[in-house]
């Protein structure tokens, strides 16, 4: 398992590398300016696009509100600073985006919280089951510098890593290849794909399942072929990466509001001029907002793209999924610092 991951981390890595080659080091800006070769930093004089790996699709709100970060960024700097957001992991999946983007070679990505937790776990403080009612409570709390700036920051000096705000996942689900499911009980033999940490495969054993570690862009294939029986995410991405066309099931377990970041290698960040550095940072706010404002028709628009393609989604009392996750969320918190974290978002989520 580790060495069939290893393989293709290895090779996701040759094929990003020979892409960036092709691409004369990124020099894809919509006006043909940007021309800086790659090594993450330098304001050049024909301007640079700053390259952004994202693993959703063109359709996606990540692709709609950092593709329009990027315009008005070019247009706000004349030119010095853009965005080019390459989507469907073209880049490489999101554990390899993050490498990218620590050594330099990328310059900025979109992951998930699990990402940044195998880098410092105390980002799972964040992103845990039963804390917040809605998403505007999500983003208004994750992205208090108050609460996050620190840990936003934790990665600079070891990583090279900036982590910029959060967009929303919106609430998370349970869908199968299998029928629907009313309690964790339904699940028991069942492998659930999850994102790549051990939190998630403890959220998914509280769900009642097996969990199988697997990327984004390999779940299609594993429910396809029967690797996972099951997975979970929003609506979003379930029309998006076409995952229900082999698992039509989708139960409303709503066991997750989920983080995803936007990350900026951190000596990029720091040669731009302290102008262009805030003309940049202001972008993140109008980004996330952004995003948050066409997340609800896109989730609407999911759901009834889905429904056409032969999905049906399930209401259930969801009850004894979020008690199961309740009791699991002591052992979910490690530190003390996670759980002075924890307390604080939850404090302000009261
Ligand atoms: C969501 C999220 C992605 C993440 C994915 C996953 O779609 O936005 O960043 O990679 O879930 O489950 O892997």
């Amino acid at each position: 398992m580790r060495r069939t991951t290893t393989m293709a981390s290895l090779a996701a890595l040759t094929a990003t590398t020979l892409l960036l080659a092709a691409c004369g080091g990124g020099d894809s800006g919509g006006d043909g300016t940007a021309t800086d070769g790659g090594d993450g930093g330098g304001e050049a004089s024909g301007g640079k696009a700053l390259r952004l790996a994202l693993n959703q699709t063109e359709e996606h709100p990540s692709y709609i509100s950092l593709d329009n970060w990027g315009t008005s960024l070019e247009e706000a700097t004349e030119g010095r600073w853009s965005i080019d957001v390459f989507p469907n992991e073209t880049l490489g999946a999101q554990a390899e985006a993050l490498q990218l983007v620590s050594s330099g070679s990328v310059d900025m990505a979109v992951v998930s919280s699990p990402q940044l937790e195998n880098l410092n776990a105390d980002f799972a403080a964040f992103e845990m089951p039963g804390v917040f009612d809605d998403t505007e409570e999500q983003l208004r709390i994750l992205n208090d510098p108050a609460i996050s700036g620190e840990l936003f920051a934790s990665l600079e000096e070891s990583q090279k890593i900036t982590v910029l705000g959060v967009l929303t996942q919106g609430a998370r689900s349970i869908y199968t290849s299998f029928g629907p499911v009313e309690t964790p009980a339904d699940l028991a033999g069942k492998k659930i794909r999850v994102q790549e940490t051990d939190k998630w495969i403890a959220i998914a054993e509280a769900l009642g399942g097996a969990a199988t570690p697997m990327a984004f862009g390999e779940l299609y294939t594993g429910l396809q072929a029967g690797v996972v029986d099951a997975a979970e995410n929003n609506e979003v991405s379930y029309w998006t990466q076409k995952h229900y066309e082999v698992a039509p099931d989708w139960t409303y377990t709503n066991h997750m509001i989920g983080a995803d970041y936007i990350i900026i290698n951190t000596d990029t960040l720091n040669s731009m001029s302290e102008e262009d550095k805030a003309v940049f940072l202001e972008g993140v706010t109008a980004t996330y907002t952004e995003h948050a404002e066409l997340w609800g028709q896109a989730t609407q628009d999911a759901i009834d793209n889905a429904t056409a393609g032969g999905a049906t989604f399930h209401e259930i009392d969801n009850t004894p999924f979020k008690e199961a996750l309740a009791a699991i969320v002591p052992s979910l918190l490690k530190s003390e610092t996670q759980q002075a974290l924890y307390d604080a978002v939850v404090a302000a989520a009261e």
